[in-house]
């Protein structure tokens, strides 16, 4: 059995920065499964599927056609999704939105589990989600649940967006957050909440620095 440790919390929680470079520091495998529901959420779209079609999304889910490359600048990975490039494409707020709406649905979170369990591997994994320390890997031997105030990842997330969309609006941004925290943590199947064994940091007056430091403490202890 590999190393695994699970990092889970909200959207804008600091989970994609931290464990890039948990995985990059420690030399381990990272699994983004945040990327899978997003990337059957745009494969439903390609392929005309509604959201609430639930037997086609989960055929969609169980046979996404889907590679993770390492990119040729040494920077992180590029994406392809049936052989279309989608690493940028998949970070739209509108396949966001529409990954959490089928991310509610059970046979597609099943259809994605073996999947997610196969990143596993020597010397060990970071795996990055909401469900990762509860349900995909419950004997993980390091949880960690990051949280911040929805306040202050909505205004992490305007520093991101403004430079790209300079029309973006803090409130609408504010409430985009709360509406998927909701969708998030009210779900009947696998809702996001800590592992009982979690270690939890409350990330709001952290940086960035800070949390990667509290999270590499945990794992040499
Ligand atoms: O983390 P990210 O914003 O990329 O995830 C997109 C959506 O996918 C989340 O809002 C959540 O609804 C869903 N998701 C999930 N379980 C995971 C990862 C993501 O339900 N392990």
């Amino acid at each position: 059995q590999v190393a695994v440790i699970t990092v889970d919390g909200p959207s804008g929680s600091g989970k994609g920065t931290i464990c890039q470079l948990l995985a990059k520091e420690l030399g381990w495998h990272l699994l983004d499964s945040g990327a899978l529901y997003r990337l059957t959420a745009l494969a439903a779209r390609h392929h005309g599927v509604e959201l609430d079609d639930v037997e086609a999304l989960e055929v969609l889910a169980a046979h996404l056609d889907v590679q993770f490359k390492a990119s040729d600048n040494g920077k992180g990975v590029q994406i392809v999704l049936e052989g279309e490039e989608v690493t940028h494409a998949i970070r739209n707020e509108r396949v966001g939105e529409d990954a959490s709406v089928i991310a509610a649905l059970g046979p597609v979170r099943e259809a994605l589990l073996n999947r997610q369990r196969d990143f596993a591997g020597a010397p060990g994994l970071v795996a990055d989600g909401r469900d990762m320390g509860t349900v995909v890997f419950p004997s993980a031997e390091l949880k960690i649940y990051l949280d911040a105030s929805a306040e202050e990842r909505a205004q992490r997330r305007y520093k991101q967006l403004i430079s790209k969309e300079p029309g973006a609006s803090l409130d609408d941004i504010l409430n985009d957050i709360k509406a998927r925290d909701a969708r998030d943590m009210n779900r009947a199947v696998a809702p996001l909440k800590p592992a009982p064994d979690a270690v939890r940091l409350d990330t709001t007056t952290m940086t960035i620095d800070e949390v990667l430091q509290a999270v590499l403490d945990e794992a040499r202890h």
